[in-house]
Order: C-alpha cells, then sequence, then structure tokens
C-alpha cells in the first residue's frame, strides 16, 4: 500500500530525501495542489457574496468542502467552521467559552497540550479570574487519569486535552475524560491536530464537545483548520471575530449574529483552501483505514525497535503500540536535539528537534532541550525510517 500511496506525492520522489516531519506538516498530494489551483482557474470568486457565475460556482465548492469534512467527522455541515488554523480554532472555543467564566469556576488544560491549547487558557485566566488546572502527566508521556475526580470538580467548566500528544504520540482517552467531564456539566474541548491526519474521527460518539485540527497536517494546504462542535453548543457561543459575513442583522445601534457555521467564518474565508482540504480528507478516508493504522504502527514499532538499541538513547514516550500515533520522541544522551536535528538534515533526513511548542510536557518530563521528533504518515516507508537510524547512529559518533 505503501508505494501507491507515496507515489501520489510529487515532493516524495526526490531522491536521498526522507521526510519524517509530518506532525509538523505533513506533504500534499498532487490532487491537492492541483484542486487549489483548479479552484482559482476556474472557480475564484468571493462566497455567500455574489450572483455572478463564477460566485455560483465558489459558493458551491465552499459548500461542498464543507459537507466532506462533515462526512469525515460523521457530522452535519452547520457544525463545521473553517478557520484559519488549529490555532485559530481553539483560540475561537477559549474565548467563547471564557465569556461566561470569572473566579469560582475552573478550567481544566493538560500537561500535554500543545501552546495553541494551553496558551489560551493561561491568557483569560489572568483576565476573567478563574483557576486554572493541569492534568498531570505519566513518566512515559500519557495523561495520567489516575485521579481525575480531583481535577476534574463540580466547579470545572471546560476540560481541554490533545487527542494525541504532538511529541509522545500518546493518544488520549477520551471516553474517561468525557464523562468525568459531563459528570460535572464541563464541556470536553479536543485538540484533534495530531489524531485527524490518521484516519477518519467521529468527534461526538467519542465524547467530544468541540473539536479542533489543522488542514496542513491532514494533507491539506495551510492556512485553513476545521472547528467542530455540537449543534446546540454553537448556536450558544459567541464569535471571536465580526465583520462581513457573520452578521444577521446591522444598523448603527447594533448588530445580530448569524446562525453557525457563518457566526464564525467572518470576513473572506480561505475557499480555495477548503477545497483543497476537502480532496485532501477524501483521499486520506478513501484509504482501507485499518490497513493504513497497521501500516503506520508497524513502521513505528520498527523505528522504535531501532532506537531501543541505540546506546544512550531515550524514547520519550508509550513504550507500545497501544493508543498511539506514530510520533516518536528521542533524547540522546550528551547531544543537543538542535545538533542532532541538524546532522539528520544534512544527511537528507528531516525531523523537528526542540520542545515542539508544549513547554509545560517539557518541564513535567524535566527536558530542558527538549526531544528530537521523528513523526510518520500515510506516505512513510521502511527506507524512511532504516535511514533515519542509520543517520543517527553517524549523529551520534560526530557529536561524541
Ligand atoms: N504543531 C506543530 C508541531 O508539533 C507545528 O510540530
Amino acid at each position: 500500500m505503501s508505494q501507491t500511496i507515496r507515489d501520489a506525492f510529487p515532493v516524495l520522489t526526490r531522491p536521498g530525501f526522507h521526510y519524517l516531519d509530518s506532525a509538523a506538516m505533513a506533504q500534499v498530494p498532487g490532487i491537492v495542489v492541483e484542486a487549489v489551483a483548479a479552484h482559482d482557474r476556474t472557480a475564484r470568486s468571493n462566497v455567500r457574496r455574489g450572483l455572478h457565475e463564477l460566485a455560483r460556482r465558489a459558493d458551491e465548492a465552499y459548500d461542498g468542502a464543507r459537507a466532506t469534512v462533515a462526512r469525515f467527522l460523521n457530522a452535519t455541515p452547520d457544525e463545521i467552521v473553517f478557520t484559519g488554523g488549529c490555532t485559530l480554532a481553539l483560540n475561537m472555543v477559549a474565548r467563547g467559552l471564557a465569556k461566561d467564566l470569572g473566579p469560582g469556576d475552573q478550567v481544566v488544560v493538560s500537561r500535554l497540550d500543545h501552546h495553541s491549547a494551553c496558551l489560551p487558557w493561561m491568557e483569560l485566566r489572568d483576565e476573567k479570574g478563574f483557576e486554572l488546572r493541569w492534568l498531570p502527566v505519566t513518566p512515559e508521556g500519557r495523561l495520567d487519569l489516575s485521579d481525575l475526580a480531583s481535577v476534574i470538580t463540580p466547579a470545572c467548566k471546560v476540560v481541554s486535552v490533545p487527542h494525541a500528544s504532538n511529541v509522545t504520540g500518546a493518544v488520549s482517552d477520551l471516553a474517561k475524560l468525557a464523562e468525568a467531564a459531563h459528570a460535572c456539566g464541563a464541556k470536553l474541548v479536543v485538540d484533534g491536530a495530531q489524531m485527524v491526519p490518521h484516519g477518519r474521527v467521529d468527534p461526538r460518539a467519542l465524547g467530544a464537545d468541540f473539536y479542533a485540527f489543522a488542514g496542513h497536517k491532514a494533507y491539506g494546504p495551510t492556512g485553513i483548520g476545521v472547528l467542530w462542535g455540537r449543534a446546540e453548543l454553537l448556536a450558544g457561543l459567541a464569535p471571536l471575530l465580526v465583520g462581513g459575513g457573520m452578521v444577521g442583522s446591522v444598523s448603527e445601534d447594533g448588530f445580530t449574529w448569524a446562525e453557525p457555521p457563518h457566526r464564525f467564518e467572518a470576513g473572506t474565508p480561505p475557499v480555495a483552501q477548503a477545497v483543497g482540504l476537502a480532496v485532501a480528507l477524501d483521499w486520506l478516508s478513501g484509504l482501507d483505514q485499518a490497513a493504513l493504522h497497521q501500516q503506520e504502527m508497524a513502521l513505528t514499532w520498527h523505528l522504535l525497535d531501532g532506537l531501543w538499541a541505540m546506546e544512550g538513547v531515550r524514547v520519550i514516550g508509550p513504550m507500545g503500540l497501544e493508543a498511539r500515533v506514530p510520533v516518536v520522541s528521542f533524547t540522546v544522551e550528551g547531544a543537543h536535539p538542535h545538533d542532532l536535528a541538524h546532522l539528520l538534515a544534512e544527511r537528507g533526513v528531516a525531523v523537528r528537534g526542540g520542545a515542539h511548542c508544549a513547554r509545560p510536557l517539557m518541564l513535567a518530563l524535566g527536558l530542558e532541550e527538549g526531544t528530537v521528533r521523528a513523526s510518520l504518515a500515510a506516505y512513510s516507508d521502511r527506507a524512511d525510517v532504516d535511514i533515519t537510524l542509520a543517520a543517527l547512529a553517524e549523529a551520534i559518533k560526530v557529536l561524541r
């Protein structure tokens, strides 16, 4: 399966190039690049504003893209908000929900959070005066849910967690978190950026109330993200941005909000990017989902196995394949992650080194310098892993 998948990605035909930085940005299949270009060639117009032919085509394309994303998430189109990215989606939910919060309330974030998930709540805590609590992590980099009742209490209004960690690859037990959050009347906000690239997701069935992800990590264009919310919750949520396209009526005395999803899409939306994202998600959901998972996990195991065999290498993350995505972090004794990433890049291997926008996790695990992260995707193959391991062995020799 992997060679066929690989053939769909023009950049991966470059000889001697091994891309293991998909958690930062996945590569894009040729059909997505072509769909974006074709949209701009044949249907480039603003949406929900024009009556001419191109406007009609753009409306159809944009509405069609929303319907595709809805299918991917087993949701309805009115629950799908297109945003400029996952960060914007998470900020939108945080600002919207925090409107009603104040002293005496609690919000729970986690030490596994990407900065885009926890920083909005840190800023809002300072503005609104609610208490911010942090779900701890286990030494192997999973959310520690062993004493949930002491963290999520009846004063809790929001619980915000990643579906999968961008550092350790650990997948969160959303069912358990949803049960704890809902028992207290709190909403569960999920950062799905690292989960969606690995196959179809059903946020409602998982117990989420809001779910966000980015297009560029899911084989789609940059500059687009998605916020899914339960229809009844979106209906009560205040928009972050106001402007054209999100209003019901306007007079000099005031204005009313449009219904979701348009309420959350002020200004000109990323139309061509939405079209590209829909093609990417259709491509992803068209793959055999079980085979994809099996392939990604087999490569993850191969990578883990190779890392465990290397002296001085410490894997940061789950030691097995259960409840994980193919994102693998590690450190090397006596070597800075940036130096390692640099030496790997010189050998044609693209990885990321550093804190991965996850300082709270680095502090919790005592990893001041961060980690090296190798992240795999549907197009990764055994040669990517073999060459990464060989390049790492050479890099370690250089640094010692
Ligand atoms: N959030 C992206 C990453 O984890 C940038 O690398």
